[in-house]
């Protein structure tokens, strides 16, 4: 069944985390009224063109959004369920910051409707999260995870790895701590470092390519071994226990962005005949979203149709991420064309020769080897 999710953005943090490269920012005297205004304003707009579809995730991202308060999240998933038709197996996902969680705020967050949480503990080390900038020690994180899971069936935590000065003894050690508090689903995500973020100006680097490869190499075994192998590159789960809302982008599937800098992708029957999918880009600075939205009912930035060959691109990109690779089947569903008439066929073969991707007339995959080396593989498939 086609997947549909919509995505909601709150922008607003405690403080700026020095390696953070997302959309978000330290808030002053935020009105929360006016913002659920504006998210009520931009669902309506969209139920318009999309209340066809069968909503079957929401996602609340950011930022910090478990700083909204919790009547805004419940009128959101309120209004969604009177504009949309919703699959039975809806997941609600809010992302979680351990400094700022209390029992009593999640409670509220699960009776709003929220069931699954993930939250972000980033490091058990606490010179690590010192240095990572993060507002909470481990004993915090450790604290807040337990309450999450007294709370939530579902839940994940984040860490990050592959930060300077890691050894892999240490990150062997964080990791079995980090399996002790996650259930079902964790991610592990290697620190990358963008410009214009605080470890970019002071000229701090990650764990050299041979390390990082050897980190990487650990993650896969030792969550592997506990049952969680990667669904995606960065991401570990029991069998049915993936991200559905995640699976959305990865598969290629059409999603609603809302709120400051979100994105969208909504696909229609084209003048040809064939599927035509729209990126939708929502204005990034949260005032200016807010006065926009509030002055003309849109807060979209940029809407444009994908030319096939970016749509092609997108979805080999996002799909070799998955271990379960690009579903053939859901190719021709999106985009009305048979993948492998679009892959250069020495290309192809050459690493599927050599260990690096899997194909068969169902799917294209990376193999366990391509997975490590995902980057330069996708560089010599789409040039
Ligand atoms: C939208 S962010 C943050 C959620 C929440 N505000 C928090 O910080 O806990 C989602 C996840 O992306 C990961 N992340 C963010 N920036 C990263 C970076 N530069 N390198 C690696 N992982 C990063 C973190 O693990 C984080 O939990
Ligand atoms: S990592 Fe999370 S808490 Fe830190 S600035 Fe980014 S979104 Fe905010």
């Amino acid at each position: 069944m086609a997947q549909f999710g919509i995505y909601v953005h709150w922008p607003f943090c405690e403080s700026k985390c020095p390696y953070c490269d997302f959309n978000s920012h330290v808030g002053k005297a935020i009105d929360h009224e006016a913002w659920r205004r504006a998210y009520r304003v931009e669902l309506c707009r969209y139920a318009i063109e999309t209340s066809h579809r069968t909503v079957t995730s929401i996602f609340f991202g950011g930022g910090t959004p478990s700083l909204m308060e919790p009547r805004t999240l419940a009128e959101i998933i309120n209004i969604i369920k009177e504009l949309w038709p919703i699959s039975k197996d809806l997941e609600v996902t809010l992302e979680a910051n351990p400094s700022s969680t209390e029992v009593e705020t999640f409670d509220s967050f699960r009776r709003a409707g929220v069931n699954r949480l993930s939250l972000g503990v980033q490091s058990l080390e606490d010179a690590t999260l010192l240095f990572l900038g993060r507002r909470h020690s481990a004993a915090e994180a450790i604290e807040a995870a337990k309450t999450v899971a007294q709370i939530f069936e579902r839940y994940s935590i984040d860490l990050i790895y592959a930060w300077p000065g890691q050894t892999i003894d240490r990150w062997r050690h964080e990791l079995d701590r980090g399996l002790d508090l996650a259930k079902d689903h964790i991610a592990v995500y290697q620190l990358t470092i963008e410009p214009g973020t605080q470890f970019y100006k002071e000229k701090i680097s990650t764990a050299d390519e041979a390390l990082s490869e050897e980190l990487f190499r650990i993650t896969q075994e030792i969550l592997g071994a506990a049952g969680m192998p990667a669904y995606e590159i960065s991401n570990h789960a029991r069998p049915r226990q993936e991200c559905s809302h995640n699976l959305v982008y990865w598969r290629g599937e059409d999603y609603v962005g809302l709120g400051p800098g979100a994105h969208g992708r909504l696909t229609k029957t084209g003048s040809s005949g064939l599927p035509e999918t729209e990126a939708i880009q929502e204005i990034r600075a949260p005032d200016r979203w807010l006065k926009v939205v509030q002055a003309k009912g849109v807060g979209t930035q940029k809407r444009k149709k994908l030319p096939f060959e970016h749509r092609f691109d997108e979805i080999v990109l996002m799909g070799l991420r998955l271990s379960e690779g690009i579903s053939t089947e859901r190719f021709v569903r999106l985009t009305g064309r048979r993948l492998f008439d679009y892959l250069k066929p020495d290309r192809l073969d050459g690493l599927c020769k050599s260990g690096f991707l899997s194909r068969s007339c169902t799917n294209l995959r990376l193999t366990p080897h391509g997975l490590s080396r995902l980057d330069a593989v996708i560089r010599e498939l789409l040039v």
